[in-house]
This record gives C-alpha cells, sequence and structure tokens, in this order.
C-alpha cells in the first residue's frame, strides 16, 4: 500500500476514549470484513466515517470493521489486512473484476459485508447470489429496491442467508425505513405513507409565490447545486416514485413503479431534447406551473410536491394543494418530511423530518444499516 505518509490523523472527537473506557477496553467480538462498491462521493464520506470511528467501535462496542477492499467502475483495490486508516485511489489497483473481488472478500474473513455505493444496476444483478454465499449488503442504491419485482424478491428470499439494509435509498440518513419496519414488526398498522421526498421540489414549492417564475427559481436550484445535473430528473417525479416503491415492499405490498401514479412535470417537448436545450427552453415550464399556483390561491392553499402511499397499494406523486396549516407548508430549505398515520400514529401521525441528501447523512444512514446488521451477528 503507497500514500500511507499524506494521510492526515483523525481529528480528537469531543469525547475521548479514555474518559468512555478508561481502564479496560472490550476485547473485539465480531469482526466484520467491508467491501466498499463505489467510491463516489458517498462512498468517500462513508471511509471518513468508518476510519475515524474505527477505535472507538472496538472499544464501545466489540465491534471490528475491517477494510479488505474497493473497487469503482473501473479499478478495485485488494488487501490482505485491514487498510481501513490506509485505502487511497493511489494505492495499487487491478481492472475491476466483481467476481474476484468477491471470491477476494470472501477469504477475507466469516462476516462479509459489502456496501453498495452505486447507482449501477449491474452491481444490483449480483446482490442475489452474494446473499446467498453468506454476504451481507448495505446500500443507498435505489434500484434493488425499486427496480423489478421479481428480482427484489430473490434478494428477499437471499435473506434467509445474509442481511440486507437500505435505508439510506430513502431520504438519506432520516430513520424512514428502519420506522417503518419497525411499525411492522411491533405490529402496527400502516394506514398511510405522506410525505415531500424531493428536497429539489420542497425548495422549489417553498419559494414559488409568483413574484418570480419558476423556471428562474429552476436556474437558482441548480446554481445552487440543489438539482441534479439535469434538473428534468427532480421533475420527472421518478425518484420520489422509486422511495414510494421502497417503503411499499418494505411494508411488505408487491408494487411496482408502474403502480405509482406520477406526474411529470417536464412538458412532453422538452422530455426528449439534450440537457443544453432544456436549459435554453425551461420557460416552456412557466405557464403549466402559474396555472398551479393561481389554482392553488383560488381554493385559499399551498402548492406542494408530494408522495403518497396508502396500504391498498395507492400510490402518487405529484403537486398538491393543501391547507396553509398543513405540516407540509412549514418545512425550511431542502428538508424531506415524511408522514406516517398508523393505527397507533392515527390522531396525531409521526412525523420524521431533515435533510434527506447530501454525502455527509447518507453516509450517516449507510453506517447505521451497517451497525445494525453487526449487533444482530453471532459473537465470534
Ligand atoms: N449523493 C447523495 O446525496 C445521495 C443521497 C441518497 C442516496 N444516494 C445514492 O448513493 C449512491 C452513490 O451516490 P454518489 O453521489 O456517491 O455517486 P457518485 O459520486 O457518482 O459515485 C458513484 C460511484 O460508483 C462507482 N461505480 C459506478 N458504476 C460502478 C460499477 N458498475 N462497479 C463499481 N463501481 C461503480 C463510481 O466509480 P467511477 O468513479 O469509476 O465511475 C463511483 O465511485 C447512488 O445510488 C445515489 O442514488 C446519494
Amino acid at each position: 500500500m503507497k500514500s500511507i505518509a499524506h494521510l492526515s490523523p483523525n481529528p480528537e472527537p469531543f469525547w475521548s476514549r479514555s474518559q468512555l473506557h478508561p481502564a479496560s477496553p472490550i476485547p473485539p467480538r465480531q469482526q466484520l470484513s467491508l467491501g466498499l462498491i463505489g467510491p463516489g462521493r458517498v462512498g468517500n464520506a462513508l471511509l471518513n466515517q468508518l476510519r475515524s470511528n474505527q477505535l472507538r467501535l472496538i472499544e464501545r462496542t466489540g465491534v471490528q470493521l475491517r477494510l479488505h477492499g474497493v473497487a469503482s467502475s473501473k479499478k478495485m483495490w485488494m488487501y490482505e489486512t485491514d487498510a481501513m486508516q490506509q485505502w487511497h485511489p493511489g494505492n495499487e489497483s487491478h481492472p475491476v473484476d466483481l467476481e474476484a473481488f468477491v471470491r477476494h472478500m470472501r477469504s477475507a474473513g466469516t462476516q462479509v459485508m459489502l456496501i453498495d455505493c452505486t447507482a449501477s444496476d449491474v452491481v444490483v444483478e449480483h446482490y442475489e447470489q452474494w446473499m446467498q454465499n453468506g454476504i451481507h449488503i448495505v446500500t443507498p442504491n435505489k434500484l434493488a429496491g425499486s427496480g423489478p419485482l421479481d428480482r427484489w424478491q430473490r434478494i428477499q428470499r437471499a435473506g434467509n442467508s445474509a442481511h440486507f439494509r437500505q435505508e439510506a435509498t430513502v431520504c438519506a440518513g432520516l430513520p424512514v425505513v428502519q420506522t417503518l419496519r419497525d411499525f411492522i414488526d411491533t405490529g402496527d398498522e400502516l394506514l398511510s405513507i405522506e410525505g415531500m421526498f424531493s428536497g429539489t421540489l420542497a425548495w422549489l414549492c417553498h419559494h414559488y409565490d409568483g413574484s418570480r417564475s419558476f423556471s428562474a427559481l429552476l436556474r437558482d436550484a441548480h446554481a445552487l447545486a440543489y438539482t441534479e445535473p439535469d434538473p428534468r430528473e427532480d421533475l420527472s417525479g421518478m425518484d420520489v416514485a422509486r422511495k414510494l416503491i421502497i417503503l411499499a415492499r418494505e411494508a411488505g405490498l408487491s408494487m411496482s413503479l408502474d403502480d405509482v401514479q406520477v406526474q411529470n412535470l417536464v412538458p412532453d417537448r422538452l422530455g426528449e431534447v439534450s440537457t443544453e436545450s432544456f436549459f435554453s427552453n425551461m420557460e416552456e415550464l412557466d405557464a403549466m406551473m402559474a396555472e398551479k399556483l393561481a389554482e392553488a390561491r383560488a381554493q385559499g392553499g399551498i402548492l406542494r410536491h408530494v408522495g403518497r402511499l396508502d396500504s391498498k397499494g395507492h400510490g402518487s406523486v405529484g403537486l398538491c394543494i393543501l391547507p396553509p396549516e398543513h405540516t407540509f407548508a412549514h418545512t425550511s430549505a431542502t428538508d424531506n418530511v415524511i408522514q406516517f398515520d398508523t393505527h397507533r400514529y392515527h390522531d396525531n401521525p409521526m412525523k420524521i423530518q431533515g435533510p434527506g441528501a447530501g454525502p455527509e447523512v447518507t453516509a450517516g444512514g449507510i453506517f447505521a444499516d451497517l451497525l445494525r446488521i453487526a449487533s444482530s451477528l453471532p459473537r465470534q
């Protein structure tokens, strides 16, 4: 391994290790061999979090996390011993070969976990087989939970051999999937889920008061990096539809993307043009949006972009007119807010609100999933 010397030391956290366990650190009771696929924005943020918490975790929980491999779309880095503190893209690498990567990972320990931080369907195609071989998977990649239903069901069945978790697929680090799982596992009855799952559209709706055109606000949102590089990905509603499908399936509903009614805010004519051409013609969005705003005002309401799912398997995504006192009227910036209506939380539904995107919070959600799996494994 190269490039060790220039890695900066981890900052000392506000708690000190000696304060937590002054005399007797817990001996490692669990070793988890990790392989990261996709060292991009989220993958790198996760690695930084793992690095700076590696020692603390051994001391507090007895869980020893060891990094044995990293793979990108072109290269892979494999290590016989733990490379958590040393991994760097400049280290010696090989052309990527996921089969060889996974063979290496399987030889790295008894409990192996792959963390898929890509948005690649090619990687998801391997999940079933990896899990059948006892490899745990944690991912923020939405394509497993919202992809073809039969593939999802095969991944679920492979859950007899290994764990699968995907908290960060919905609203990044907000505990949305885990909360839903807890409702189901403890026998609560889910009635509906309603939320503003798109931070971009939350921001746009919040600022759209008619004083400036919708396209002008969209340009601002793009300049602030709130939108995807191509804002049509946000406006199409498909990303929100994927999140609804992930939640529906976690709740035990056999739904697919086709089952969700999605309002695409991109006019047909702009759907197929290049990104540059879309930017030159964004004003074509303005008439439709002005009409929606006028309709909301005429009803004394506000305009919000909402995803809805009910227990009968009805899902919808699109603009809604809500009363001004509605919870969704009072969010800030690009916050996501999700409201669970269940048998127990019916008169006053449970709400989860906060930043729903960004590498740091997404990595935090992945890290929490990883620890949940670690804590459920038998002691070694
Ligand atoms: N960013 C966020 O705020 C956020 C929030 C929630 C969820 N997510 C999800 O998190 C995932 C990662 O997002 P990101 O923002 O970190 O993306 P990113 O910066 O584009 O990183 C993607 C990584 O995946 C690698 N990759 C792509 N195809 C691959 C393949 N076939 N095999 C191995 N590696 C492959 C890329 O390698 P190369 O560099 O070689 O191409 C890159 O390292 C996505 O599924 C995204 O939807 C992101």
